[in-house]
């Protein structure tokens, strides 16, 4: 118990001594923070503490309950174990009466809930759980919510914890984010008392519960949303197009099927900027191509149609990756871009099939802008192309002689996902080429490559052939994974 709580102490001072760092400069104070952090040690702790002014104090909890910034949801923090948020405004109530009140009466600690479902929740019929959210809630006194609801594990084993959704559904208003895996009950309750009753929902990252597996549900809930910004769901559908209101401040989407035609999609989010299209079936080709006038960012996995379907002259960032074979076609790729008559900076491409070299380099010479180049392969025996072909194409020394010119003068980033390692002679050329300048070519432009990336590896096998320009700050790292975000 003593070690409990002195680690749980120690936590909170590591927490607050940097909030007070941050506090203490924010005021301007430099010279006091050293007094005050320098006093923090366990034994004369609450001294100090216990004579600081409320509205310090008020300062101090609200630094140490800040959300992590690095991560972008909840799941991922708790993953990670970071500090802030969470269960930190809790901590602070239990260490005494004065930080109890201090804590209780700080609307602003209580907008963040991050529940985890127990088995425990489970076993005393989630009684309790709901008690403190409600407590929780209250204490929020009606400011915006951000709520993340997830099981211990994956799953939730078959244990819906439908009375926290009960509970939270009555609270609609106030929310603003939302992360929650869901059983399809609780999808119910969602949409049959929240539906038309979250008008400040700006964000919504829903995943289903893994134990469902009938028909996919729609997320009526969200119908009605007019402050929706960011939507992620995986194996739901969105309202019947017919049904939905526009969500007009959506700018980003990561979309399983289920929305609909794509006119239906640019009719409900006009103002989209980041399309991501995930793994699932279906086919809802548009004829004409339809126009989303503000997309900035479009991937598409596993599918290959959307590329046929897109007019997005604001493109800046692409990707494909692995495209079902017998759909795709280099051709269509070059049709997307000279449709859309786009200024692309990053490109990637995955492929499970062999690289149509002279294909992929008719491609390049349409995207002389590129900055970001994402070459991915699955497949083993490509190792010709994507050890020898690929990378002398991309060499400015090989290409010097090209009446076309060099190809992507302006590469900066080129990362390269391959099932083998590379270890050849012309990627390394390639490589120092790009970071050297060729003779005869300076001064024409073309930009330095400042970062190579591989698949993880247990040795980093170009590192040593590479090691002057590494001295001279180019990147080389080994970092590259096939589930990796690309942009
Ligand atoms: C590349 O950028 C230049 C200058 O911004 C622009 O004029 C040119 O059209 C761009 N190229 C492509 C293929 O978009």
């Amino acid at each position: 118990m003593y070690t409990t709580i002195q680690a749980a102490l120690t936590s909170i001072f590591s927490l607050l001594a940097s909030a007070l760092w941050q506090a203490m400069e924010r005021l301007g104070r430099g010279g006091v923070t050293y007094a005050i952090v320098g006093s923090l040690s366990p034994i004369k702790w609450f001294t100090p503490i216990q004579e600081l002014p409320v509205e310090l104090l008020h300062h101090i909890f609200l630094l140490a309950c800040v959300p992590c910034q690095r991560h972008s949801r909840p799941l991922e923090c708790m993953r990670a174990r970071c500090e802030g948020g969470g269960t930190s405004s809790l901590v602070l109530g239990r260490v005494c009466r004065d930080w109890r009140n201090v804590a209780w009466g700080l609307p602003d600690l209580w907008q963040r809930l991050d529940i985890i479902v127990t088995k425990t929740d489970h076993e005393d019929g989630f009684s309790r759980k709901v008690q403190l959210i409600k407590e929780w809630i209250q204490r929020a006194q009606g400011r915006l919510l951000t709520i993340s609801v997830q099981p211990p594990g994956k799953t939730y084993g078959g244990h819906s914890p439908h009375p926290i959704f009960d509970c939270l559904a009555l609270h609609s208003m106030q929310w603003k984010d939302l992360y929650l895996h869901t059983p399809d009950d609780c999808i119910q309750i969602l949409n049959s008392a929240a539906r038309g009753r979250v008008p400040c929902l700006e964000t919504l990252y829903v995943e289903r519960d893994r134990g469902a597996r009938r028909s996919k549900p729609p997320l009526d809930f969200i119908a009605d949303a007019p402050s929706l910004q960011v939507l992620d769901y995986s194996e739901y559908h969105l309202p019947r197009a017919g049904t939905r209101n526009s969500w007009p401040r959506l700018v980003s989407l990561a979309a399983d099927e289920g929305f609909g035609s794509i006119e239906a999609l640019q009719l409900s989010c006009p103002n989209l900027q980041y399309l991501r299209f995930r793994d699932s079936e279906g086919n809802a080709l548009s004829f004409p191509r339809t126009h989303f006038s503000r997309l900035k960012s479009l991937v598409i996995k596993k599918k290959f149609w959307p590329v046929k379907a897109f007019k997005a002259p604001a493109l800046e960032s692409f990707a494909i990756l692995d495209p079902p074979p017998d759909e795709f076609s280099f051709r269509d790729l070059r049709d997307l871009m000279d449709v859309s008559g786009c200024n692309l900076q990053a490109f990637g491409i995955l492929l499970r099939t062999a690289y149509e070299v002279e294909s992929l380099q008719n491609l390049f010479l349409r995207m002389e802008n590129i900055t970001n180049l994402y070459i991915g392969s699955y497949k083993a025996t490509d190792y010709h192309s994507l050890v020898r072909i690929i990378p002398r194409m991309l060499d400015p020394g090989v290409s010097e002689d090209d009446h076309r010119g060099i190809l992507l003068p302006k590469l900066e980033v080129l990362q390269y996902c391959t099932f083998d390692p590379i270890r050849s002679v012309h990627m390394v050329n390639m490589i120092k080429n790009r970071w050297h300048g060729v003779d005869g070519l300076k001064g024409t432009g073309i930009a330095k490559l400042r970062w190579v990336r591989f698949r993880k590896w247990k040795e980093e096998i170009l590192v040593e052939r590479l090691k002057e320009e590494i001295e001279q700050g180019l990147r080389v790292t080994y970092d590259l994974s096939y589930e990796d975000d690309l942009f």
